[in-house]
């Protein structure tokens, strides 16, 4: 067994694709630092895993570890709740409070649903970060801890900035390290090993037999969307194994327990859900993927201009060149990532669609609508 895999096992994070080896080579190099990390990624793709996992690998994993949903706490208690408060603060304040950053202290502590923090609160969390100083509401009185924070958010951080309902300098101090945990349906070969370890979990823990998967039922199970990823497929084991006891599963019943309308089909690399869906999806990919590059380019630039005039890239001011730039229509994005692609092929298609995780077809398509050859 390599490292990395006693690294998973121990951390019961399951999946040998190029995407997941690499994060968890990620997670190894970062745990034993202070980082701060933010994890990115669809609901019920792992992040929650992934949390714990640098948590439990850090040198503060005998002490507290404090997941805060930020998205579950109303936005006029949710700083009493971060750093706490003082006796008679507000109204229903009678009694002084510690925040989760004082319960947190020598640990790490998990800020869950990150895109729904209130500005206020933002400039108070960047605060701590930057110099691990906090005031309790209706305190003047600065206080320090000793936190270790993740940061975790299923929203696309860069449009939320792009929105304004995100600090640019929150934004940039967070995603110093990010790991992006990639939907399932772009790592398919993790399904497998995933379904046989919630099989394992499900019959032991109910005590129950398992009559086996048909060839089909398992061609299903591998060209689902899965929309609710992980946990979707957890819970969809979960339930067709308790409900159809014993039973050999086909298609249909493996079906049943599905959330979208799925149909087999022979070509693997196709989402099977309805056309327009899928193109959505894949529009929603290519977005992304535009966003991402689009950020670091702008990152690049301001280190650039930061070395040129001797400023430091941390205190640097982003949301001049956030505003600045030219925007760009989401056609002419897709239509320069997808020339991008064939581009860097060299006109292989087949190659360009994977890189650009979308189908041939799809590529045909979007290459005649462009007009790129
Ligand atoms: N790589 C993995 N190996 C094994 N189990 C996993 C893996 N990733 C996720 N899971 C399981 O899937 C479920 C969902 O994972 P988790 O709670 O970490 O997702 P999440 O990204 O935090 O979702 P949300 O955004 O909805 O909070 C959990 O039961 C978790 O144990
Ligand atoms: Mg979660």
């Amino acid at each position: 067994m390599t490292d990395r895999e006693a690294f998973q096992r121990t951390y019961g994070i399951i999946g040998q694709s190029p995407e997941m080896q690499e994060i968890v080579d990620v997670i190894r190099q970062v745990a034993p630092t202070d980082i701060t990390v933010l994890i990115s990624g669809e609901s019920g793709t792992g992040k929650e895993i992934v949390a714990k996992a640098i948590h439990g690998a850090s040198k503060r994993a005998q002490q507290i570890m404090v997941s805060v949903n930020c998205g579950a706490i109303p936005e006029g208690l949710i700083e009493s709740e971060l750093f706490g408060h003082e006796k008679g603060a507000f109204t229903s304040a009678s009694d002084m409070r510690r925040g989760y950053f004082e319960i947190a202290d020598g640990g790490t502590i998990l800020l869950d649903e990150i895109g729904e923090m209130p500005l206020a609160t933002q400039v108070k969390l960047l605060r701590v970060l930057e110099s691990g100083e906090f005031m309790r509401v209706g305190s003047s009185e600065a206080r320090r801890t000793d936190v270790r924070v993740l940061a975790a958010t299923n929203k696309l951080l860069e449009y939320e900035v792009q929105q304004k309902h995100f600090r640019p300098d929150l934004y940039f101090r967070l995603r110093s390290v990010n790991i992006h945990l990639p939907p399932l349906r772009n790592r398919k070969e993790d399904i497998p090993a995933l379904v046989e370890q919630f099989v394992k979990e499900t019959t032991e823990k109910n005590k129950i037999q398992f009559g086996g998967f048909n060839n089909n039922a398992t061609e299903l199970l591998m060209s689902y969307h899965w929309p609710g990823n992980i946990r979707e497929l957890r819970n969809a084991i979960e339930s067709m194994l308790v409900l159809e006891r014993g039973k050999r599963l086909d298609e249909h019943d493996v079906r049943k327990y599905l959330h979208e309308k799925t149909q087999v089909t022979t070509d693997r690399n196709l989402p099977v859900v309805s056309n327009r869906t899928v193109e959505q999806a894949e529009r929603e990919l290519i977005y992304r993927a535009l966003v991402e590059l689009k950020s670091n380019i702008i990152e690049m630039k301001e280190l650039l201009e930061g070395r040129l005039s001797g400023t430091n890239l941390q205190n640097s001011n982003h949301t001049q060149s956030q505003n600045g730039n030219g925007v760009l229509t989401m056609d002419e994005m897709e239509r320069r990532m997808v020339a991008t692609a064939l581009d860097r092929h060299k006109g292989n298609r087949r190659n360009a669609a994977r890189e650009l995780n979308i189908s041939e077809r799809t590529l045909y398509r979007k290459i005649k609508d462009y007009g790129l050859q």
